[in-house]
């Protein structure tokens, strides 16, 4: 029986020879990025989160905050006309889970890191309709009310470490000190006003 009659004839056979090949095209296709340098070298600029920032990206995740907004700029023209140069591998390094998303119910983030003052991101965090009437995005009064723990924070740093991170055992030191009385809304501040700075000014 030749392999054409036996894979059109044995549903069996077609199952296993579909799998092998799209196994092997994704293979083709994911695995040299694990050694492209552009993809693997931080882009100049980009710094591991601090520990704020690190408490702040967590606040990010839990609430949901990729549901309605991406962090990732296309290269078109539309896009880097709004927002500012297009996301590059290189940005994302240190980021686990990368925050990509898809869904925009609101503007892209990806640059978002110094576009408004601390102070605003505040009143909008609290209530967006203050600063933004029409907004439809939801309020997180409560972010103002809940103070950040180090345990977590320094046990998630100790976590990133492992998946390549490079902090060193004075960054999980001195994190305490730098996390004492900060609420959860400073630290999603901090992780905002951090976000895309390193290709900010370029196009
Ligand atoms: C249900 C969808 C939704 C969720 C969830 C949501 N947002 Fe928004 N967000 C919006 C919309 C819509 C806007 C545009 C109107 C405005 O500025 O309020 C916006 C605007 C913003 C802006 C201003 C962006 C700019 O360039 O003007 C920031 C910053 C922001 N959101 C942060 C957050 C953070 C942080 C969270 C999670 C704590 C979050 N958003 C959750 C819908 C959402």
């Amino acid at each position: 029986m030749k392999l054409q009659q036996l894979v059109e004839e044995k549903v069996g056979f077609l199952i296993v020879f579909t799998v092998i090949l799209i196994s092997f095209g994704l293979l083709v296709q994911i695995v040299p990025l694990f050694f492209t340098k552009e993809v693997i070298t931080p882009t100049e600029g980009v710094k591991p989160y601090t520990a704020l920032q690190v408490a702040g990206r967590d606040i990010y995740i839990r609430e949901g905050c990729y549901n309605c907004h991406s962090q990732m700029i296309r290269p078109f023209r539309a896009e880097t006309e709004r927002y500012g140069h297009y996301s590059v591998a290189g940005e994302s390094v240190f980021d686990h889970p990368f925050q990509w998303g898809s869904k925009r119910t609101g503007p892209d983030l990806a640059r978002v890191g110094g576009r408004y003052s601390d102070e605003w991101h505040r009143i909008h965090l609290i209530n967006p309709r203050e600063v933004v009437p029409e907004s439809n995005m939801p309020a997180f009064p409560w972010l103002a009310r809940k103070v950040v723990n180090p345990d977590v924070v320094v046990r998630n740093m100790k976590a990133l470490k492992t998946v390549g991170v490079p902090y060193s055992d004075e960054d999980f030191a001195k994190a305490p000190a730098e996390l004492e009385n900060k609420t959860e809304l400073d630290a999603v501040i901090a992780y905002l006003q951090g976000l895309g700075l390193a290709l900010k000014n370029t196009r």
